[in-house]
């Protein structure tokens, strides 16, 4: 597979409280990426801290750590083919309103402080924060059975 990455996602309370668990893992299946870890979590105000502390300071800090808090989440490392830039497009922008059709964020939600999921945005920060979130050995690589049909090459 060329460029092969992983990357951490996060569906975040609001995406579990809709009943939008399915609906988010499907989009991203179906784009080709694979799924090599995945964990149903409720996390704490510290771990969300660290979690978020590129943003420690700005306005909106403290009520994002209540948001992510405020439920479980589900917490995922997706692997594939320049996954950190696929998963960041499937995604879509940070405010719904300025997210492209077709993405998760336009297509399921409509303000920056409910916007459902989280993804890395860095080939730094993925490699951060699937250590902060998982153990080696809880990320559990697998073959494909037709991967040649999704990242093959001519
Ligand atoms: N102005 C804001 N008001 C409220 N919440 C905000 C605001 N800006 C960002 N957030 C929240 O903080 C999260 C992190 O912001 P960031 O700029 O890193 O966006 P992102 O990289 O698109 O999202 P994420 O890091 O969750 O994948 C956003 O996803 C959103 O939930
Ligand atoms: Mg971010």
């Amino acid at each position: 597979m060329i460029n092969c990455q992983r990357t951490l996602v996060l569906i975040k309370p609001d995406g579990v409280h809709r009943g939008l668990i399915g609906e988010i893992i499907s989009r991203l299946e179906n784009r080709g990426l694979k799924l090599v870890a995945m964990e149903f979590r409720h996390i704490t105000k510290e771990f969300a801290e660290e979690h978020y502390a590129a943003h420690k300071g700005k306005p909106f800090f403290n009520g994002l750590v209540k948001y992510i808090t405020a439920a479980p989440l589900v917490a995922m490392v997706w692997e594939g083919s320049d996954a950190i830039k696929a998963v960041r497009q499937t995604v879509g922008a940070t405010n719904p309103t300025e997210a492209a059709p077709g993405t998760i964020r336009h297509d399921l939600s409509i303000l920056t402080s409910r916007n459902l999921i989280h993804a890395s945005d860095s080939v730094e920060s993925a490699e951060a924060e699937i250590k902060h979130w998982f153990k080696e050995e809880d990320i559990f690589p697998w073959e494909r059975d037709h991967e040649e049909w999704i990242t093959g090459l001519n």
